[in-house]
């Protein structure tokens, strides 16, 4: 029994491969490396002490597909592979329908003809849109996104929901996550932008380490604590974690689970910046800039169907996620080109 983990060179992949190995799963991944790098697979290997195949594949690639299906007795798919930039998504649109909404579609239909029935597929909490109040439910109204990568999302939990309907023996966890940070404990894996950040936690880290001069805090007049968004950070590990709960779960018959994995708790900009000041006694210069388009003030979720489902909730603290993503900062300087 083997668990194909596609995009499983990237940020969340890579972690997600350690806890799988962890806990005993036979792994088989694949990756084109659009956004990662060889060295992340090689540290996996290291860090788990354990070998596993890996094919250089595109998710579009059908014909590359039925080999890895052919060579390896595929149980279910952790799946990851996806274009993940909200930004480049509202430039790039057909990109982002193309890799995430067709590459899913091929890869369905090459499960389907070699009898493999169970997902875990990486949702958003950005299905939930801005029409929500936190905390989220997963009962809530879905799909009011409001830029292509969003769109992606929402429409692949709709798709993979018609699957099941289609045929009650295939299960879809459906795996809302909210704000992933942190790194591996080893500080051996972690996130490895490309070019300028957008998220907050890999900016703050580029700021640290005195690669950008500060950080821009976008707006500070949200009706929120101290007037900045708040949002519900997850320790990349827990969310790891959460996938090995969320493959045992997709092998009974599920049908289509929308799961949150988020920590239930909200925390603001300036929360994370004084956080990560006080545990790795670095300063992290920022200034006060406008509102970025699109954000909203506060998102967090309502983890109880994690825990009731999964029997997971999240055990990482914010002063771990702040200590473990220096370590790999720090440590690696140059990301995996370090
Ligand atoms: P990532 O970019 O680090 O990892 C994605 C991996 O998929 C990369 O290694 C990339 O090279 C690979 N990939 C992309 N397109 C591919 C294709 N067509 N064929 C094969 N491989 C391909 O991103 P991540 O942060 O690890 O996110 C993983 C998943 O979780 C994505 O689907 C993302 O949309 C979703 N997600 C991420 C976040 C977040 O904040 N990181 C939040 C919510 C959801
Ligand atoms: N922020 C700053 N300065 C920065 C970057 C971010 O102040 O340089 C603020 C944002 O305004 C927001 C918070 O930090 O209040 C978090 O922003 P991120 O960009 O890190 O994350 P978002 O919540 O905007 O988006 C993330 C993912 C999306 C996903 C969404 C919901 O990037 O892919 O969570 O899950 F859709």
């Amino acid at each position: 029994m083997a668990i194909l983990i596609t995009g499983g060179c990237g940020y969340i992949g890579s972690h997600t491969c350690i806890e799988m190995l962890a806990a005993g799963y036979d792994i088989v991944v694949i990756d084109n490396f659009y956004n990662s790098k060889p060295e992340a697979l090689n540290r996996v290997k290291e860090l788990s002490g354990k070998d596993f195949p890996f094919y250089e594949c595109d998710i579009r690639d059908e014909e590359g597909l039925r080999k890895v299906f052919s060579e390896n007795k595929i149980d279910a798919v952790i799946h990851f592979a996806g274009l993940k930039a909200v930004g480049e998504s509202v430039e790039k649109p057909l990109e982002y329908y193309d890799n995430n909404v067709y590459g899913t579609l091929v890869m369905y239909r090459v499960m389907k003809e070699f009898g493999c029935k169970r997902i875990v597929f990486s949702s958003s909490a950005t299905v939930y849109g801005g029409v929500n109040p936190s905390p989220l439910k997963e009962d809530m109204p879905t799909g009011a996104v409001t830029n292509p990568y969003g769109r992606t999302k929402y429409v692949l939990e709709e798709i993979l929901k018609d699957f099941c309907v289609s045929d009650p023996a295939f299960s879809a966890v459906l795996l809302r996550y909210f704000n992933p940070v942190g790194a591996h404990e080893s500080g051996r894996i972690g996130e490895d932008p490309n070019g300028i950040p957008n998220n907050l936690m890999p900016f703050l880290l580029q700021v640290a380490i005195g690669k950008r001069e500060k950080l821009s805090v976008f707006g500070n007049d949200y009706d929120t604590h101290d007037g900045t968004g708040v949002r519900d950070y997850i320790h990349v590990v827990d969310l790891a974690r959460g996938h090995v709960k969320a493959v045992e779960y997709a092998m009974k018959n599920v049908g289509a689970q929308p799961i949150n994995l988020g920590t239930g708790v909200g925390y603001s900009v300036l929360d994370i910046v004084k956080a990560f000041e006080k545990v790795n006694g670095v300063p992290v210069p920022y200034v006060i800039a406008p509102r970025r388009a699109g954000d909203i003030a506060t998102c967090f979720s309502d983890p109880a169907k994690a825990a009731e489902l999964l029997g997971w909730k999240a055990e990482l603290t914010l002063e771990d996620m702040c200590r473990d993503s220096w370590r790999w900062q720090s440590g690696n300087p140059q990301g995996y080109d370090s």
